[in-house]
């Protein structure tokens, strides 16, 4: 049975016992679970459910579900090539009540998936159950209701060292649901060493698990607590590689239908032949699949989080091909067969399929280009005999050349050397500690505070009156700020913005008479209170005094001009370029904006002119700008961007401008989009593979901007002493063909020159047997000696020119000889007979050949030679 043909037959015989086909959810969690870095299991998506805390309109449900256990908790990286069943990538079955079915319909419900002839029709025999020590109630159905033998059925009891660590207690992290559970094992019998779980052979191979099904009871808390969920649940989890090895009666995963096609594409894209027995070939089989899944989820090479596991493991990929001996990008040519074998079973792939080809094309070209070079630095550490590895040299691999740790230490393993980590741990210790102190100082948010939480109004005004709640200087609570002091002040109702989603925070002042302090920058010291940072300049201020809070409204304004302008943005670019456009990255001021977004090529000039043309559009339009409270999931429905991996609160603020753009967004706006008054791009930038920057201005910045390109071009026009902007191109035109004439009769005048001197040479000619030998040196560089020697050859049937000239202390020697007399002379043998001479060497075709040489007091020598060596030629 074909992996596809076994996927669906699995959702289809759920779906025939009452279970909602459910799609996988995304690879990346959801944006509240910080307790995952990506999906590893098919519970992850009905965490929430379990738990109580959501609610779905089915209690029984199925999936397949894509899963990475690479980086975090579960991580299998290091093993993947080197094992029958190791990956990054899987897709893991499932079956799920919510309160609805318990312990016994899970298992009947596999046992009769697995042996039922409808079904798998898997022999009985070959399968076995371990069940929690505890659960007698599992152990019962397996031997009175299933029939299994009470050999077959195996206790696994806390057999990791703590209450509830078991092989047969199964909890999705530190905390989160959990519970019991009982596995099926596959017995890929005798002819493979192994014993069954809790055995002392369990580790071998021979019998392997195929399905875990969890009988989901607890809630594990911060502190271990186990607390009871609301009602019992049930998660299972089948790995598709693993049942279609049995099934299609091979032992490695590696070997089922969908490997064996992606390990021939890897063969053919890195030039070798197919084999099982390369664990390189399995390593890139299995790294496409799970680079390939987390790009189309929206995921990035990067330097830190899930983007640096998903840059290590394309560099693992990278690495090993590089050791198949392919020095080229291949990694990203899978993408097309990878597609071919599971796009019908996620559309993702086939809808990003060029993103995800030019992602990965663009960051496997970055590393070849340090590859190289490091492996060669690698190759001399580990040279005679090296035990273990420099962790300054990992550190130089890691920080030069991009090689990350597990790289190293995977290309280590293969040659049995031990890693210095510790060495490595100091080196990167220094650096962090070397780029602490480059850091700017920025404002110490780290304030203690106790107070109510502050009230921002800065919606609506940028003034008004309020009073203080508490003050800082140096990091430390006061009751009192005098002049000259640098600080803090926090007030209840603040019209002052703090940094957020991109928004820089406000300046301005909070005063009180001639009491007056300055407000450089506002940042938020807790999630509901302002802090506004600066400096005291006249005066002082007490804890309790009222005060006038006020906003710098010039700058203000001018970054709410930037920020809506960049919703604008943001919708024009995704209408335009694709929706795969998301935001990466933010910033706002009242100079700028700053919008960085996924797209994996430069954004064409064209593009860029009607992006301008749209934002200008919504601007000229003039709709009414309007914010408005709402529910998350109202907001969605309503169509609100949400920005991925940004948290939103229960309530959320959904900021809409007409039809130009809905946004989920805290900042500050203008009222009317016409407040912006225009929009103009100034830079276009690639900042990482596959993140593309753009930088725009508006209202009078934008003015500015147009002004000073104006300004520039007034300056061109005149340098060139054209009459208008329009004469400019034409002109400049005109320029270039009359300097590229200039260049030409140049060229000529040359040539002529040449042609003087070789006539002046050719008078000087020497006969020798039938050959005239012209020998020279002369003031030339080394391509006007090519063309007098051509020149000179030409002349006649019997002609033999050697020419030399000294230019910076090189020797240029070029050799000539006829074409008629080069069968016997042969220019390439003269000139490196004289080269020779002068400690150096050349070559060429037989009528014309060149080369260089260092040595100039033996050149007089080495030319008189030549009039011997021709005529030993007996011309
Ligand atoms: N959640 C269970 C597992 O991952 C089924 O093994």
């Amino acid at each position: 049975m074909k992996t596809a043909e076994l996927r669906s037959k699995f959702l289809q015989f759920f779906a025939s016992k009452g279970h909602q086909v459910v799609p996988s959810s995304s690879l990346v969690p959801s944006q509240d679970d910080k307790t995952l870095l990506f999906t590893n299991a098919g519970m992850n998506q009905f965490k929430d459910v379990f738990l109580g805390f959501d609610k779905r309109p089915y209690s029984r449900a199925t999936t397949a579900q894509k899963c990475v256990r690479a980086g975090g908790k579960h991580n299998d990286l290091e093993n993947v090539g080197y094992t029958a069943r190791h990956h990054t990538f899987f897709e893991m079955l499932g079956n799920f009540s919510f309160g609805d079915y318990f312990k016994r319909d899970a298992l009947c419900f596999a046992w009769e998936f697995l042996t039922s002839k409808d079904w798998l029709n898997l022999p009985p025999e070959k399968l076995l159950a371990t069940v929690y020590a505890e659960d007698d109630e599992a152990y019962d159905i397996w031997l009175n209701e299933i029939g299994l033998p009470p050999e077959k059925i195996i206790r696994i009891g806390d057999n990791k060292g703590a209450r509830y660590a078991s092989d047969n207690f199964w909890q999705m992290g530190d905390t989160g649901p959990c519970g019991p559970c009982s596995e099926i094992f596959y017995d890929h019998g005798e002819h493979i060493w192994g014993g069954p779980p809790g055995s002392a052979e369990e580790d071998g191979d021979r019998f392997i698990e195929i399905w875990n099904c969890v009988f989901m009871q607890y809630n594990r808390d911060e502190n271990g607590q186990m607390n009871p969920l609301p009602k019992p649940s049930v998660d299972t989890g089948m790995g598709l590689e693993r049942i279609s090895a049995v099934l299609q009666q091979v032992h490695s995963n590696y070997e089922i239908d969908l490997f064996v096609h992606l390990l021939h594409a890897v063969a053919r894209v890195v030039g070798i032949s197919y084999s099982q027995e390369v664990p390189s070939l399995k390593v890139i089989a299995d790294h496409i699949r799970s680079c390939a899944f987390l790009i189309a989820d929206g995921v990035l090479p990067s330097n830190e989080g899930r983007g640096y596991v998903l840059r290590r493991i394309i560099r693992r990929a990278v690495r090993h091909g590089y050791k198949l001996g392919c020095k080229q990008a291949f990694f990203h040519l899978l993408v097309a067969d990878l597609v071919q074998e599971m796009g019908a079973a996620y559309p993702e792939l086939v809808e990003k399929q060029t993103q995800i080809s030019d992602v990965l094309k663009q960051e496997e070209s970055r590393f070849a280009q340090t590859l190289e070079t490091g492996m060669a630095l690698l190759e001399n550490a580990l040279q005679d005999g090296v035990q273990t590895l420099d962790g300054e040299v990992i550190f130089k691999l890691y920080d030069t050349y991009g090689f990350p740790y597990d790289l190293t230490a995977d290309i280590a393993r293969e040659r049995n050397i031990s890693l210095d980590e510790a060495g490595f741990e100091r080196a990167m210790a220094a650096q962090r500690a070397r780029a602490r102190a480059a850091q700017n100082f920025k404002a110490n948010t780290q304030l203690a505070y106790e107070g109510t939480d502050t009230e921002f109004t800065g919606y609506q005004q940028c003034q008004n009156e309020s009073r203080i709640l508490a003050l800082y200087k140096d990091g430390e609570a006061v009751e009192q700020l005098n002049a000259g002091e640098t600080g803090a002040v926090v007030i209840d109702f603040t019209p002052f913005y703090a940094e957020s989603g991109g928004q820089t925070g406000d300046m301005g002042y909070i005063f009180a008479g001639e009491n007056r302090f300055q407000v450089d920058d506002t940042q938020k010291i807790k999630a509901k209170v302002f802090g506004q940072f600066g400096e005291m300049l006249s005066g002082s201020l007490k804890v309790g005094d009222a005060v006038t809070a006020q906003v710098d409204s010039v700058l203000r304004e001018a970054s709410m001009r930037n920020h809506s302008a960049t919703h604008l943005m943001h919708h024009a670019l995704r209408e335009i370029l694709g929706t795969h456009v998301e935001q990466k990255g933010s910033l706002v001021n009242a100079e700028r904006t700053r919008f960085d977004f996924s797209h994996s090529q430069p954004v064409s000039a064209a593009q860029l002119a009607e992006v301008e043309r749209r934002v200008n559009q919504a601007i000229v339009a003039n709709v009414a700008v309007c914010a408005r409270n709402m529910s998350f999931d109202e907001a969605i429905a309503a169509g609100a961007m949400a920005l991925f991996g940004e948290k939103y609160g229960d309530e959320v603020r959904v900021l809409s401008m007409g039809e130009f753009s809905t946004e989920l967004c805290g900042g500050t706006h203008v009222a009317r989009t016409g407040d912006i008054g225009l929009f103009k791009i100034i830079s276009e930038s690639g900042i990482a593979a596959g993140v593309r920057r753009l930088e725009a201005v508006t209202g009078l910045n934008a003015l500015q901007f147009v002004q000073q390109q104006e300004e520039l071009l007034k300056a061109a026009v005149a340098e060139v002493k054209a009459q208008t902007a329009e004469d400019l191109l034409s002109k400049l035109q005109a320029m270039h063909n009359q300097s590229k004439q200039l260049e030409k009769a140049l060229g000529e005048a040359r040539s002529e020159l040449a042609r003087q001197a070789g006539k002046a040479l050719l008078a000087q000619a020497q006969t020798v047997g039938t050959a005239q030998l012209i020998l020279s040196q002369i003031e030339a560089d080394s391509s006007a000696l090519r063309g007098i020697a051509t020149d000179l050859t030409a002349q006649g049937d019997n002609i033999v020119v050697l020419l030399a000239a000294v230019n910076d202390g090189r020797i240029a020697i070029t050799a000539g000889v006829s074409k008629a007399l080069s069968k016997t002379v042969k220019a390439g043998e003269l000139v490196n007979y004289v080269a020779t001479q002068v400690g150096g060497k050349g070559g060429g075709r037989p009528d014309l050949a060149q080369a260089g040489g260092l040595d100039i007091a033996a050149l007089a020598p080495a030319l008189a030679s030549v009039r011997d060596w021709l005529a030993a030629k007996a011309v």
